[in-house]
């Protein structure tokens, strides 16, 4: 394993310098004024332009239902004064939640839904005053290939990938989706989303990202005689067709989803990926002319992300450190970020009638909020968001506005711990700048916590970061071996 220490950026100076030996262009802007302007989109009006992230916290109760622990985390980003909270991803069906403890939407457990989002209005009302609204959306998800619903896996797919399939151990004749249970499934969202709209949210996701069913059934360039696979036309059917029936049945809820723009290197080659070489570059082609038809169909708002965790997690959460037993890749986080940022850009300026949300941040720490200025003032996104960050630091958007910066004794740490909690089932969260419930939680799921920032096997100073200069982009985590995969 490549060990190094935590990089530290120094400064601003630091920061962008490291970009220009990495050769990176990289936006930034000492201005963050423009993050805290509220805005539009369709029918929210949201008092800042910024965001948290769909973070699963694996925590909800027996049938699916949020906890006080669940209560807690939202409670905290309400309080913390993002203009929308983009809730995490819950399961349409039981069969297609990711773990035992995914959320669930269900007419059982409406009510605990109903409490949470009152709870967390009435939390951001109290800490920003009755003019601060706090747009709730809520990701709504099947888990693919990735379902373990009792705690063993139970994969349903919708396209063969040899690595994928070998982390799942299936075998090459394991039956695909068939287009009569994906139509159940566009059922099975549509009767969530009504459910959603019951329980006050403003706005459902359908999640069409990270290799979860959705996302995978995008790059389905081999289903033959499906309905929903082959074409562009056929993959991206079911999406653009399920999106249009929850608009239809339900005009006041905004309808969105959170697609991946590229999915990253592997073969077969992943959405917004060229194909020739094994999705090593993106090409944006198809998911601009997605996002443009999604624009047509009346969505305001999509949520851009990159990569398939399972296969390569620093594409679209760049770290310092790795989960334990995986390798540190190659490509230096800085190179992650700025490819994030890049491909959110060139769909952003592709289709500008519609707000895009871009992720990807929080390796930058207390830098994000001027890079995220910097990528608003360009229109290379009408949002930004923190994932991890906002795990690490609730109260970010409070204090920027009060403040004109973060705290970095508050920021995220990138050191993968909220991952590595995933992972191994959770309940999941910052276990470094929230030690108080889940430093206790990380020492019985994965052994003792390491000093922050620090790596396993030998540390070695990196000042400059140039030996990680962007060199391949291919390199995978230790995931590949066989071991089990990340989550989200
Ligand atoms: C613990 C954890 C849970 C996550 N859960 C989800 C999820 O439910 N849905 C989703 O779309 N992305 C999920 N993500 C990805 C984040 O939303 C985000 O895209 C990613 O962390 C990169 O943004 P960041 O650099 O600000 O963290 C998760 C990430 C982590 C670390």
């Amino acid at each position: 394993m490549r060990g190094r220490e935590r990089f530290r950026l120094g400064g601003p100076d630091g920061l962008l310098g490291l970009a220009r030996g990495l050769g990176l262009r990289l936006p930034f802007s000492d201005d963050v004024g423009a993050l805290l302007q509220p805005a539009n989109v369709g029918p929210l009006a949201l008092p800042n332009r910024l965001a948290v992230h769909p973070l699963e916290g694996a925590d909800a109760g027996p049938r699916g239902e949020p906890t006080e622990l669940t209560r807690r985390r939202y409670v905290r980003f309400a309080a913390g004064g993002s203009g929308l909270l983009w809730f995490e991803a819950a399961a349409v069906s039981p069969e297609g939640r990711s773990n035992p403890r995914q959320l669930l939407l269900s007419r059982q457990n409406l009510d605990s839904w109903k409490r949470l989002t009152e709870d967390v209005r009435r939390e951001a009302e109290a800490s920003l005053g009755r003019d601060h609204r706090t747009a709730l959306i809520l990701q709504l998800t099947h888990s693919g290939r990735f379902a373990r619903p009792d705690g063993t896996s139970k994969p349903v797919i919708a396209r063969h990938h040899p690595l994928l399939d070998r982390l799942a151990g299936l075998e090459k004749d394991h039956p695909l989706v068939s287009d009569a249970e994906l139509d159940r499934l566009a059922e099975a969202h549509a009767a969530a989303a009504r459910l959603a709209a019951a329980a006050g949210f403003d706005g459902v996701d359908v999640k069409a990202c990270h290799g979860y069913l959705i996302g995978e059934l995008l790059a389905a360039r081999e289903r033959p005689a499906s309905r929903y696979g082959g074409s562009y036309e056929d993959r991206t059917r079911w999406l653009k067709d399920t999106i249009r029936g929850i608009k239809a049945e339900n005009p006041g809820l905004l309808v969105t989803s959170r697609l991946s723009a590229y999915d990253g290197p592997g073969a077969p080659a992943g959405f917004g990926c060229l194909a020739s070489d094994e999705g090593r570059t993106e090409d944006l082609a198809e998911p601009i002319r997605l996002v443009q038809e999604l624009a047509a169909a009346g969505v305001p708002l999509v949520s851009i992300t990159v990569g398939i965790p399972a296969l390569h997690p620093h594409i679209g959460r760049p770290f310092d450190v790795p989960v334990r037993g995986a390798a540190l890749p190659e490509e230096h986080p800085l190179t992650g970020v700025a490819r994030h940022i890049a491909i959110t850009g060139q769909v952003q300026k592709a289709v500008p009638g519609l707000a895009l949300l871009g992720a990807g941040y929080s390796w930058l720490k207390e830098f994000a909020p001027p890079v995220a200025a910097g990528a608003l003032t360009e229109g290379s996104a009408a949002l930004i968001g923190l994932g991890r960050g906002a795990l690490a630091y609730p109260g970010w958007v409070r204090d920027l506005r009060d403040g004109g910066r973060l705290d970095p004794g508050r920021v995220c740490t990138a050191c993968s711990r909220c991952s590595e909690l995933l992972r191994r089932g959770g309940p999941a969260g910052c276990v470094i700048r929230d030690k108080k419930p889940y430093a206790a939680v990380y020492r019985d799921l994965c052994g003792p916590v390491r000093c922050a920032g620090r790596p396993a096997g030998r540390a070695r100073r990196n000042p400059g970061g140039a030996d990680r200069r962007s060199r391949d982009r291919t390199a995978v985590s230790r995931n590949e071996t066989g071991k089990e995969p990340d989550r989200h």
